[in-house]
């Protein structure tokens, strides 16, 4: 498999990196935000957190910025009142810039909505009396399985007007991974659609729905976007369509005011268990730190940038910088339905050129299958708007990010590396692209009013040139509140490792440079990043035992040039199964199984049928002799397995098959 430039340098370039690439003067002097402000922030750290918040209309003042008696839950702006849909929409309005883009939407096929601020008002109002005729109101879960659509936003917005939570579901997530979410969420209202536009064909999406909704008690309604026009089956007792509900409301609605700490949403995501984590977050404190970073990062001026970020509305990325973070600064911004390469590989720059965008935010995945492309593309376009260009995900290697700032920073535009999690809620390392004198592949520096250590095994700090596990020693007002309905689950995951030093376990590796930057090693656990998103291996495993043909398997994540990690699955299979039937039809059964079960996202780039699984004696699973094998690499210890000659009986019986796209 060719490799893009430079991802064998990775390891290399990370140990020597001393290229710098510090803001123009220019930029410098023109910046959001300034070097003071990490002083200003040390020096009192709830200080800075409330002067942030004034960012936002309270309709009553807090009394108190912090209460961490109840630590690991945590209260920001307490006895502050707020509504988070008031603060994305209605006041933008109010301050004169209702004529204002918020949302230059763009369809894959080449159609476009304009969609101001005052349209962002009468749409969310109309959702929102839609919705409460439904039956929605304060504290209910709303299910949202949509595209990239407007009307996900309007969704979101509207569920945040009635202090009910959305719960959004990836499109790309199978009929029962939306069941076990919804019912986990026990969400009373799904928003679908009939289906999306995809690589130049309509896809369906109500039929996964179709699917999910038989066996999920709590849900009364459907509510489905009509998009492709496509035929779908229609079930009377639940299913309404949306411009036969929503066109026909008031565009008016008075937004309800609520407690600071009232829940937003809730948000899914893999954890070391089989069982996705519903991540809660709650109003003030996370629309606080979301319109803060997303206008110190990008360096936002709301009434000449363009931005866009190409998240999906079904991940982290998609809530805090597409909905939240830009709407909370009013921004404009592109938001496009389909794939980079439909029609043709050029299709983001065409739209950065219509569009005179200018601040860009996208995954290195992304960055890396570009430069597979080849620079010519990008170089047929007019690029010179885009002034900030953004990466989240996964670490970017070095060579990418030069790549980046090469050929679509025209080389001057600086790159923002930004760490977070679903977890986090919004930003906490990244570069000020200001002020930070950029290196290529690190994150560099907690941004202002973010701390951060590098810590050991045993919780002690490591020094510049040290590497270890990333935890964060203090609150901050994006972070998670819970795990919904498992608080147990919640202290277990995060807060036990360091319990005694009261740490975040982020669940990273991470090392400090001899110039104390932070550079971010991937995770520590037993999470896969594939395209900047996580998947858990218990996950795909159990979607690949309840196969009939399946008796054991093990995943791992290897090394993927494109994807970052690629998950490679090791299966036993049933006896009797044998021989013949690991062959390659039996692997793309499987593979499709994987598909079904959880999402074309987490199918096994490739599975390898084995006779046995390396175990330790206790009988866990040794991943790391699987991602040997997995990687082509030379078999490392085995010392420690109970029968050390299972890697032999791997290795001699290997019975591979390759990805079949
Ligand atoms: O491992 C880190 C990686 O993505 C994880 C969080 O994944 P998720 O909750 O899905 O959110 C992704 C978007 C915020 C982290 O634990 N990660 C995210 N950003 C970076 C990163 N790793 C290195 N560098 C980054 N900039």
């Amino acid at each position: 498999m060719s490799q893009p430039d430079g991802q064998n340098n990775t390891l290399d370039n990370l140990l020597s990196e001393s290229r710098t690439f510090p803001p123009s003067a220019e930029f410098a002097a023109q910046a959001n935000a300034t070097a003071e402000w990490y002083d200003q922030a040390a020096a009192d750290r709830e200080a800075f957190w409330a002067d942030q918040a004034s960012r936002l209309h309270w309709d009553t003042q807090w009394d108190q910025v912090l209460d961490w008696s109840q630590a690991p839950f945590a209260k920001w702006f307490v006895g502050g009142r707020l509504n988070v849909a008031y603060n994305c929409v209605d006041r933008h309005v109010e301050a004169g810039h209702g004529d204002r883009v918020a949302i230059h939407w763009e369809g894959e096929p080449g159609d476009s909505r304009r969609i101001t601020y005052a349209d962002l008002q009468r749409e969310v109002s109309k959702t929102a009396n839609a919705l409460a005729e439904l039956g929605v109101g304060s504290g209910d879960r709303v299910a949202i399985y949509l595209p990239m659509l407007p009307e996900a936003v309007f969704s979101m917005l509207a569920c945040a007007r009635l202090g009910a939570l959305h719960s959004v579901v990836f499109g790309g997530f199978s009929a029962e991974a939306l069941r076990s979410r919804v019912n986990d969420a026990e969400a009373k209202v799904v928003i679908t659609c009939d289906g999306q536009y995809r690589r130049g064909k309509p896809m369906p999406l109500k039929a996964n729905v179709d699917e999910a909704v038989k066996d999920t008690p709590s849900v009364e309604h459907v509510l489905v976007v009509q998009r492709t026009g496509e035929d779908v089956s229609w079930n009377s007792g639940l299913d309404m369509w949306w411009h036969e509900v929503v066109d026909r409301q008031s565009e008016n609605h008075t937004p309800e005011t609520f407690d600071s700490e009232h829940p937003l949403f809730i948000l899914y995501t893999s954890g070391t268990t089989g069982k996705p984590k519903g991540i809660l977050h709650t109003s003030g404190g996370f629309l606080t730190q979301a319109a803060y970073t997303h206008d110190v990062v990008f360096d936002l001026k709301p009434d000449s940038d363009v931005y866009w970020c190409t998240a999906d509305i079904g991940w982290v990325t998609g809530h805090t910088y597409i909905v939240y973070g830009p709407l909370a600064n009013g921004a404009s911004q592109v938001i496009y339905e389909g794939t980079p390469n439909t029609p043709h590989e050029g299709r983001h720059w065409e739209i950065v050129a219509k569009y005179g965008v200018s601040l860009y935010y996208t995954a290195p995945t992304t960055i890396r299958t570009f430069m597979k492309w080849g620079a010519d593309i990008p170089a047929q376009y007019d690029l010179s708007t885009l002034r900030v260009l953004g990466t989240v995900g996964e670490p970017i290697n070095p060579e990418a990010w030069m790549w980046y700032r090469e050929h679509i920073g025209g080389g001057t535009a600086p790159i923002v590396d930004t760490w977070w999690q679903t977890e986090t809620g919004a930003i906490m390392i990244s570069p000020l692209p200001g002020v930070t004198a950029a290196k290529p592949g690190s994150a560099q520096t907690p941004l202002p009013g973010i701390s951060v250590k590098v810590v050991d095994e045993n919780g002690t700090e490591v020094g510049a040139g040290g590497g270890g596990l990333l935890v964060l020693d203090k609150p901050w007002p994006g972070m998670l509140r819970g795990i919904w309905g498992d608080d147990q689950r919640y202290r277990e995951t995060y807060w036990s490792r360091f319990a005694e030093q009261g740490y975040y376990f982020a669940g990273d590796g991470a090392k400090y440079d001899e110039d104390g930057d932070l550079w971010l090693l991937g995770r520590v656990d037993d999470v896969m990043n594939v395209s900047g998103h996580r998947i858990s291996t218990t996950e795909v495993e159990s979607a690949l035992v309840s196969h009939d043909t399946v008796a054991e398997a093990a995943v791992v994540g290897a090394s993927d040039p494109t994807t970052g990690e690629g998950i490679v699955a090791f299966v036993i299979l049933r006896g009797g199964a044998g021989e013949q039937a690991g062959g390659d039809q039996a692997v793309t059964a499987l593979r499709e199984h994987v598909a079904r079960e959880i999402g074309p996202i987490a199918k096994p780039r490739q599975i390898m049928v084995v006779p046995e699984l390396p175990k330790t004696r206790s009988g866990k699973i040794m991943r790391r002799l699987l991602r040997d094998v997995a990687e082509n690499r030379e078999i490392g210890d085995v010392s420690t397995l109970a029968d050390s000659s299972v890697m032999d009986q791997i290795s001699a019986g290997l019975n591979t098959s390759s990805a079949d796209e």
